[in-house]
């Protein structure tokens, strides 16, 4: 599946350094060339050998210890895909900061490929502020990031820090590097999350959306070649890196973003969950307890997706989601029609497995003249499903 494709691995001096090695036996299954660059401290914990016999190319760590060829130039330009797996606080700092004070952090400045890497380290660390704002600022340049995974952790702790498991570092770097780039020149706008309708400057009424799904077809659309715009809620989730970041709150807010940048979008996908109704004033001062009960009047929102329909423009697609309790497929059915909309993207949100917080959904894909039951799989999944249907649909399949 690799064959062709060249991964520099780097591999920093951490506990989980061992766990570099099935990286590179598992892109050896796969026929990728795979060029090790290590620093001098991962070399306390795995010997360079390890890896030479693995990957069976010369391991690289010092940078002044070369022939004829600048090391670090050599390897950016040979490589598809950085990867640096473990990656430690201090080389994330390095990274962060650009500093190139080695070969991997030289290497990884020269690099033109993409970078991706796999955090692991003790909680405390991985919770420090500064490796916090070093990883905002690493994923805001386009660093793609794996893990860090929940789990037991050599410190003896239980908690966020773990490297993902190679075998899921491995299928990361595969899917990476074997897209195929369908939505080039295409521009995407997503919205995600849920939207937060003001009582007082304390309280709000909201949805149990969590943006993730959203998140993933944001994700998914920018991996297939896509600009992507993604217009969220608030919600718990790290920023796409290499799509475009709107951060909205109330669903008025959500309105007039995707309105106005609808006009210049060629797919629109709405995952977000905006609220219909909206408290009619948002009073200035906490609102205090007066007595048994309390009367909130609200007044309708926009209808983002109406408007959509309304204003949609020739060749554009627009995808609405359609999150149901009951009787879900003529819901969405009568959606599809209501809002002018290209596809409906239905799901009964009571199911296991479906709908808001989980990592899975299981989803029917409506359009005028077609309706895909999809079984239960992973968002991402769903998301590159959605977008299969809008690529066919742009072609008039
Ligand atoms: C036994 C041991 C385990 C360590 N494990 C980690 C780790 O998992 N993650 C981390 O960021 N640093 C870890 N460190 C600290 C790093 O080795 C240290 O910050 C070092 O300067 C990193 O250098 P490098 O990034 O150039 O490889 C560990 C140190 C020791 C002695």
């Amino acid at each position: 599946m690799l064959s062709g494709k060249c991964v520099v691995l780097g591999v920093t001096g951490g506990i989980a350094a061992y766990k570099a090695c099935e990286i590179v036996s598992r892109l050896k299954k796969l026929h990728a060339n795979v060029r090790v660059v290590m620093t001098e401290h991962a070399c306390r914990f795995v010997a360079p050998l390890s890896f030479e016999t693995l990957s069976g190319n010369q391991v690289y760590v010092s940078q002044f210890d070369h022939n004829w060829e600048i090391e670090h130039i050599s390897l950016a330009k040979s490589a598809d895909v950085m990867v640096v797996a473990p990656a430690t606080a201090n080389f994330i700092g390095k990274l962060a900061n650009g500093i190139a004070d080695d070969l991997i952090s030289t290497t990884a400045m020269a690099m033109t490929a993409p970078i991706m890497i796999a955090p692991a380290m003790n909680t405390a660390m991985w919770k420090n502020p500064a490796t916090q704002q070093n990883i905002r600022t690493l994923i805001d340049r386009g660093v793609r990031m794996v893990g860090p995974e929940s789990g037991f952790l050599a410190c003896g702790d239980t908690d966020v820090g773990r490297m993902s498991e190679p075998v899921k570092i491995v299928e990361e770097i595969t899917a990476l590097l074997t897209r195929v780039k369908d939505l080039e020149g295409k521009t995407v706008m997503v919205t995600a999350g849920p939207t937060r309708e003001m009582l007082d400057p304390v309280r709000f009424l909201s949805n149990r959306s969590t943006g993730k799904m959203g998140y993933a077809i944001a994700e998914a659309a920018r991996d297939r070649g896509a600009r992507v715009t993604l217009v969220s809620g608030p919600v718990d989730l790290a920023p796409v890196p290499g799509v475009e970041m709107v951060g909205i709150q109330s669903t008025l807010d959500l309105y007039e973003q995707v309105t106005t940048r609808a006009k210049t979008t060629d797919i629109v996908i709405q995952a977000a969950a905006p609220a219909d109704f909206r408290p009619e004033s948002v009073s200035s001062v906490k609102i205090k307890k007066t007595g048994d009960d309390m009367t909130l009047h609200m007044v309708p929102n926009p209808d983002i997706a109406a408007q959509l329909g309304r204003d949609k423009h020739e060749g554009q697609i627009l995808v609405a989601f359609a999150a149901e309790t009951n009787d879900v497929l003529e819901n969405a059915q009568k959606k599809l029609l209501k809002k002018n909309a290209d596809m409906i993207v239905a799901n009964d949100v009571t199911m296991p497995g479906a709908g808001f917080a989980g990592s899975t959904n299981c989803v029917t894909l409506i359009t005028r003249d077609s309706m895909d039951s999809l079984p239960l799989m992973s968002k991402r999944d769903v998301a590159d499903a959605i977008l299969d249907r809008v690529i066919a649909i742009s072609e008039g399949k």
